[in-house]
């Protein structure tokens, strides 16, 4: 397969490697990645064939559990501040989970052959899992991609965390699946979108190759500064804020919207459940959201594995999941 984007045709897909032990989902190696059988067979010939790309297009890239429904509450509430302030207590993020207001492209088109993504007006705001190398050329070409990344040992946590509660509206079972079965699979690259190293450096490269379509971000530096992060987000879409918005304290109710503590304890997200293709309850894209959860899950032992793993796997990329800013 090429680098170039091309979907696999839909007889190619049988004949791809089988990982069947990540729950809820077959995997199926693709282009050198994991990737869910249907979102291969259904959601990225459909992404290549029928999404057209405007240039106005802004798009969310991220690895499963790096800090997407964030992201997307975060490019959200930015983008739309003028018809929405973020101080406004009946901000559409008040009332609608992020992942119902930000659709990832390969999802609806997967579960919904008539994705009606043609209707949003621009600028759109879409989401996507899929790696940089996956995207269609034209979608590459034409649209601003925002990618945030997350250091690997907590996105695995989190993906584990995750799937063991959120299985179920898969249409999966993941009761049985432990931590440590997770964590081979892991360190093998056989989890959604694995390998997430490679996947981070595709991203990382193309943002270093083309700042002005692609901006590489980090759930880390992203707790730290928020407010820094969020203003080079903004930039990156094309809308800054102001010297007077930001003495107007703009930037810092948009954090504050969109903080965790924020979100989850809005009763949609505490309550409510995922309106698109697939149910997830709300509140299972919220949990506790710091860096360095892994260390309550993994022995110093598995840590040294995975770090191993990764650092062997991005020697001479230039790319650290610790960033040197
Ligand atoms: P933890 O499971 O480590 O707590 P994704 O959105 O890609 O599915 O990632 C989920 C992770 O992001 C979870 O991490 C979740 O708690 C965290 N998260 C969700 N919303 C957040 C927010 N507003 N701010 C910071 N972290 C958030």
């Amino acid at each position: 397969m090429d680098q170039g984007g091309a979907a696999a045709p839909e007889m190619e897909v049988e004949s791809l490697p089988l990982e069947t032990r990540c729950p809820p989902f077959p995997l199926r190696q693709y282009n050198g990645f994991w990737i869910p059988e249907i979102t291969l067979r259904r959601g990225v010939p459909a992404f290549h064939s029928r999404f057209t790309p405007r240039p106005s297009d802004i798009i969310l890239a991220s690895f499963p559990k790096s800090g997407t429904t964030w992201l997307k509450a975060l490019a959200f509430a930015t983008l739309n501040r003028a018809a929405h302030p973020p101080t406004s207590e009946d901000h559409p993020l008040c009332r609608t989970n992020p992942h119902d207001i930000v659709r990832f492209v390969e999802i609806d088109f997967a579960f919904s052959q008539s994705a009606d993504l043609e209707a949003l007006p621009s600028p759109r705001l879409l989401a996507t899992h899929l790696p940089y190398s996956l995207l269609p050329e034209r979608v590459r070409e034409t649209c601003r991609v925002a990618c945030v990344s997350r250091e690997p040992k907590d996105a695995l946590v989190s993906w584990w965390k995750f799937i063991k509660k959120a299985a179920p509206a898969f249409g999966g079972d993941a009761a049985a699946f432990t931590f440590q079965e997770a964590f081979d699979l892991s360190c093998d690259g056989r989890c959604p979108y694995g390998p997430q190293w490679r996947y981070a450096v595709e991203y990382w490269e193309a943002s270093v190759r083309r700042p002005d379509k692609v901006l590489f971000l980090r759930y880390e530096e992203m707790l730290r500064e928020p407010r820094g992060e969020l203003k080079r987000l903004a930039e990156f879409m094309g809308c800054e804020f102001s010297v007077e918005e930001e003495e107007r304290g703009v930037a810092d109710a948009v954090v504050e919207l969109c903080s965790l503590d924020r979100l989850k304890n809005m009763e949609v997200n505490r309550n409510g459940r995922g309106k698109g293709k697939l149910p997830v309850n709300n509140a299972n894209f919220f949990r506790k959201g710091v860096a360095g959860d892994w260390s309550n899950h993994m022995s110093p032992e598995m840590a040294q594995r995975l770090d191993k793993i990764v650092e062997d796997a991005l020697q001479g990329s230039g790319f650290s999941f610790i960033s040197s800013a």
